[in-house]
């Protein structure tokens, strides 16, 4: 296991900027680069390297499952979460007027899942919002008004990219499964950053990506599917990287694997995988363990001197309710990530929100960096 300031050298950006935004784009590093690099090499000098490729997708299906805690059968290799989300939907008998038809989705997911769970209406499905309390969090209470036998499906996202919120998912999803219905978890903005364990979370399927905490780029995703209930969904939106036999090239039926390779569509993409497999190992190197000790520690740190400030965190102070992101409400958002930009200090903005994202590369340099800056700002604090 490497130590987290070993690891700060891996990433060029630091000796120029104080980084903060790892909620929209994790750091590029020298060993991301040299996997794009390498899958170049590649096909320069060999053309189609096809097996190999083929390898790679593996190799990035066993990664994703080692982060999860998951069977590598229980992984989809996908280019997004819309495409995680989209197979899943698909996979429901949603239509017909049946009993379960309804989807319920917290107020805090990703506009993708929003919307593909809207899109569900044009095939008879019901979609149910929950909102947060007047203080941004969204007790389990909420879900629980929310979800009843009609349910088929419960979106929740482990922590809100608007707010900095962690949801209680352990217990979301027992309320579903307690209703008969599915529960889906959004991990983009955790997974990398947070220690997560599919069967502590109970729910049954878990989507995410690279392009943030997993330092990596855009293009690649992934879908854990709960292993037992494989055989009771086929996805409608599918792909002949999702066949039982890929290199078969039937096309007189539809065989889907039988583990959750059903859930992979076309050509996997394959640059992307390369990169995909360099930023996992980063974080297998480092350990999501430390990781999240590590960040845990840093917005501690951060969400004391934005108190200190007197600025409005929106982001619970506890630990266990919030995750790498910290919210701050400005009044005028724009112009404060801009002048944090103008010293170097990357930062990026959600509605009237300025987020402050940490991850294994960040120290309390960049933190008190951060609030320095933000003190000499204090009147576009709200
Ligand atoms: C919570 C969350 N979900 C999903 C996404 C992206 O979804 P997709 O991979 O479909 O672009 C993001 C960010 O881009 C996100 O922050």
């Amino acid at each position: 296991m490497s130590s987290l300031a070993a690891l700060r050298s891996e990433f060029p950006i630091l000796e120029r900027l104080t980084y903060l935004n790892s909620c929209s784009q994790g750091a590029l590093s020298h060993r991301v680069r040299a996997a794009y690099e390498e899958y170049l090499a590649g096909w320069d000098e060999n053309g189609a390297e096809w097996e190999h490729w083929v390898e790679r997708a593996e190799t990035a299906r066993a990664a994703f499952a080692r982060l999860l805690r998951a069977g590598a059968g229980e992984i989809a290799v996908t280019t997004s979460v819309s495409q995680g989300v989209n197979g899943i939907v698909s996979a429901l008998p949603l239509e017909g007027g049946g009993d379960r038809r309804r989807i319920v989705i917290s107020d805090y997911e990703f506009p993708t899942v929003g919307q593909i769970a809207h899109a569900q209406e044009l095939r008879g499905a019901e979609v149910v919002h929950v909102r947060p309390d007047a203080d941004g969090s969204i007790p389990v209470e909420r879900f629980a008004e929310a979800i009843d036998d009609r349910t088929a499906l419960v979106c929740c996202t482990l922590v809100s990219y608007r707010s900095g919120h962690r949801q209680d998912v352990a217990a979301i999803s027992a309320l579903a499964h307690e209703h008969g219905a599915l529960c889906l978890a959004d991990s983009y903005q955790a997974v990398g950053a947070l220690d997560l364990d599919v069967r502590a979370l109970g729910v049954d399927f878990v989507t995410g990506g690279t392009v943030k905490y997993l330092l990596a780029s855009a293009g690649l995703g992934f879908l854990y599917v709960r292993r037992d209930l494989l055989d009771r969904l086929l996805p409608t939106q599918t792909g002949w990287f999702a066949d039982e036999d890929i290199f078969r090239m039937d096309i007189s039926d539809y065989s889907p694997a039988a583990d959750a390779r059903r859930f992979d569509a076309g050509t996997p993409p394959v640059p992307n995988i390369y990169a995909g497999v360099a930023g996992v190992s980063l974080i297998e190197e480092a350990g999501t363990a430390a990781i999240e000790a590590h960040v845990a520690g840093l917005a501690d740190r951060l969400v004391d001197g934005l108190a200190e400030l007197g600025a409005t965190v929106v982001t619970p102070r506890d630990r266990q309710r919030r995750g790498p992101l910290v919210c701050v409400r400005s009044s005028d958002v724009a112009a404060l990530v801009a002048e944090l930009q103008a010293e170097r200090i990357v930062t990026s903005s959600r509605e009237d929100k300025l987020r402050i994202a940490l991850h294994l590369y960040n120290d309390p340099g960049d933190v008190d960096r951060v609030l320095a800056a933000l003190a000499a700002r204090r009147h576009l604090l709200a």
